[in-house]
């Protein structure tokens, strides 16, 4: 007999809610995190007493009333609503595109006029089979909208030119004709009060877990020790890259602590221009309405990405989406469970994530015991 009925690579969100999950019918885990913290990348620090998205700004949103219910069992969501605005050749906008943004770009009062614009722009600049990521936002919303706010952000985001990104990356580009910057559509959003690491501590309740431990340091040795592996890792890492290495797009976060109350009055600012190196400014106290005297912003600037850094989004191209369909189907052969944004190569949101545990827990590991 193992010690451990299960052993869980990772304690972010993906781990946690598996974790959670088998405890709670009475399985035996055991959690190992390479990192000095639980929670992955939803984990939060203070710095004077405002609390900090480690790895970038955090907004929690679903349509399922279930995901909702499950995350409120652990912590208290404040009225938090997502409302980015953009930086554009020194004029500010809202985001999404919506009536506020075309009458800061044109003056467009009504709804009707606003379609005008676009649609004429559509017409003359538009194609029927977009090639690329240029070619698909121009059909979608034309030429003013694509230059003044998304092409230079665009490029810097991915460090490559909008004519060589794939069309895909900007499948929905959401243009609302009513005066509405809540940029989620969903039911249900918010911020956890005093940030995340209170869900991740309610689901890791009465579950033991390692840090500073990474499973590659001694892997026989833990896969010894449980009946049963979840990996949230890097799948190709798993498989010793015996395909090659699976590309990402990374992340710098720089932290700032500022002598003012209020640096910038909202919580996300996008910078689009081509010529500031970085894409956003988070300034996390109004993500909590904070009174604070001071405040902290973070600046977010677009990597290029090396195995030493932090991997934050998958580059979804297709020499890529090859590389991991082969790992993917050694995951398939093997006994192991893979879940969450890195064993399964692909962006997911929290909610999404939370989702997928649940669903994985029942499907890949109840109805094969
Ligand atoms: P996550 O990366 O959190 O956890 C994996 C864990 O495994 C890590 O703790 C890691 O250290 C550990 N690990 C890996 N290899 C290991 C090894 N060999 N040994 C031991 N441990 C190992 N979502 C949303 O809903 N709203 C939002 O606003 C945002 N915002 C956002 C901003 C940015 C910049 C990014 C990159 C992402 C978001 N997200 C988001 C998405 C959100 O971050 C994501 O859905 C979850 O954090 C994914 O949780 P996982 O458990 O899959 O991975």
């Amino acid at each position: 007999t193992t010690d451990y009925d299960l052993l869980i690579v990772g304690s972010g969100l993906f781990g946690a809610v598996f974790a959670h999950e088998a405890t709670k019918i009475g399985k035996r885990c055991l959690v190992i995190d390479k990192r000095s913290h639980r929670g992955g990348n939803v984990y939060c620090e203070k710095i004077e007493d405002i609390t900090i998205h480690k790895y970038g700004a955090h907004i929690f949103h679903t349509n399922d009333k279930f995901i909702w219910d499950y995350v409120n069992q652990f912590t208290t969501f404040n009225h938090y609503i997502n409302s980015p605005v953009t930086l554009a050749k020194g004029r500010l906008y809202n985001l999404p595109f919506n009536m506020n943004t075309f009458y800061q770009l044109w003056g467009a009062i009504t709804p009707e006029e606003a379609r005008a614009k676009i649609n004429v722009q559509i017409d003359r600049f538009g194609v029927a089979n977009p090639a690329n990521l240029e070619e698909q936002a121009l059909s979608m919303v034309g030429k003013d909208i694509y230059e003044t706010l998304i092409k230079e952000y665009t490029e810097k985001q991915w460090g490559r030119k909008a004519t060589e990104l794939p069309p895909f990356i900007i499948k929905r580009l959401p243009i609302r004709y009513t005066f509405d910057n809540n940029y989620f559509n969903d039911t249900y959003q918010g911020i956890p009060v005093g940030g995340y690491n209170k869900i991740i501590d309610g689901l890791l309740e009465g579950t033991e877990i390692r840090l500073n431990t990474d499973f590659f340091d001694d892997r026989s040795y833990f896969e010894s020790l449980a009946e049963t592996i979840v990996f949230t890792g890097k799948i190709d890492e798993y498989f010793d890259y015996q395909f090659g290495e699976l590309e990402y797009r990374s992340l710098r976060f720089e932290n700032e602590i500022i002598n003012s109350s209020n640096f910038q009055g909202n919580a996300v600012v996008n910078y689009n221009d081509a010529t500031v190196p970085f894409t956003r400014i988070i300034e996390h106290k109004h993500f909590e309405f904070g009174k604070q005297p001071q405040t902290v912003i973070t600046k977010e600037y677009p990597e290029s990405w090396s195995s030493k850094k932090e991997a934050f989004y998958p580059v979804n191209d297709k020499k890529n989406q090859a590389i991991y369909k082969q790992y993917c189907l050694m995951a398939k052969d093997s006994k192991v469970i893979f879940g969450g944004r890195l064993a399964e190569y692909k962006y997911y949101d929290m909610h999404q994530i939370i989702a997928s545990a649940i669903r994985k827990f029942k499907t890949e590991y109840c109805e094969t015991k």
